[in-house]
């Protein structure tokens, strides 16, 4: 990747990364209505993006099971397929429906550890334009610390924009 200008921050270079991979994305969509679709381009787009993301998808709120996510597009390694409201970093972010930033995941009660190479991540919860919780965006990194706020406003812009809810309020943990 190229280096950063020397007026320019990492963090301004990294929001401008979220911006620039913000409008790929509404290009690429423009006019596809199917979540699907606009998950999958979200998750692959992203992914080529970012080299700190080790696994990056969505767990989608069970609507036969309205407490429980369940695996919904991703890249990565196998992730585990249900994940109880509560349960874990993604749990948190869907019952609190607010973004979790965690640098140390060993350190969150009741992690679960999917692949034991991921040592942080950032959850972001994805509402419909009614305030209904679609699911979580979760993005794991093998590196400790990898996400801060920059990683939260770019995700919440993306997520708004692609699936019309509302940007949830920050809330960082450690
Ligand atoms: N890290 C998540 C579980 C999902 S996997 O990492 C793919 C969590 O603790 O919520």
């Amino acid at each position: 990747m190229a280096r950063a200008p020397a007026h320019q921050s990492p963090s301004t270079d990294k929001a401008k990364t979220y911006a620039e991979v913000r409008a790929e994305i509404a290009a690429v969509l423009e006019g596809e209505p199917n979540p699907i679709a606009r998950m999958v381009t979200v998750v692959a787009l992203l992914a080529a993006t970012f080299d700190s993301y080790f696994w990056t998808g969505f767990y989608l709120v069970d609507p036969d099971r309205p407490d429980e996510l369940v695996v919904g597009p991703y890249q990565g390694t196998l992730g585990c397929l249900r994940i109880a409201f509560g349960r874990g970093v993604c749990g948190a972010a869907a019952q609190s429906r607010r973004t979790q930033i965690v640098a140390d995941v060993h350190a969150f009660p009741g992690h679960i550890a999917c692949d034991s190479r991921s040592n942080s991540e950032i959850v972001v919860p994805v509402f419909q334009p009614d305030g209904a919780l679609l699911g979580v965006l979760d993005i794991d990194s093998t590196a400790f610390g990898a996400f801060d706020e920059v990683d939260a406003v770019g995700l919440e812009a993306i997520l708004t924009q692609v699936f019309g809810g509302r940007a949830p309020h920050l809330e960082a943990s450690s």
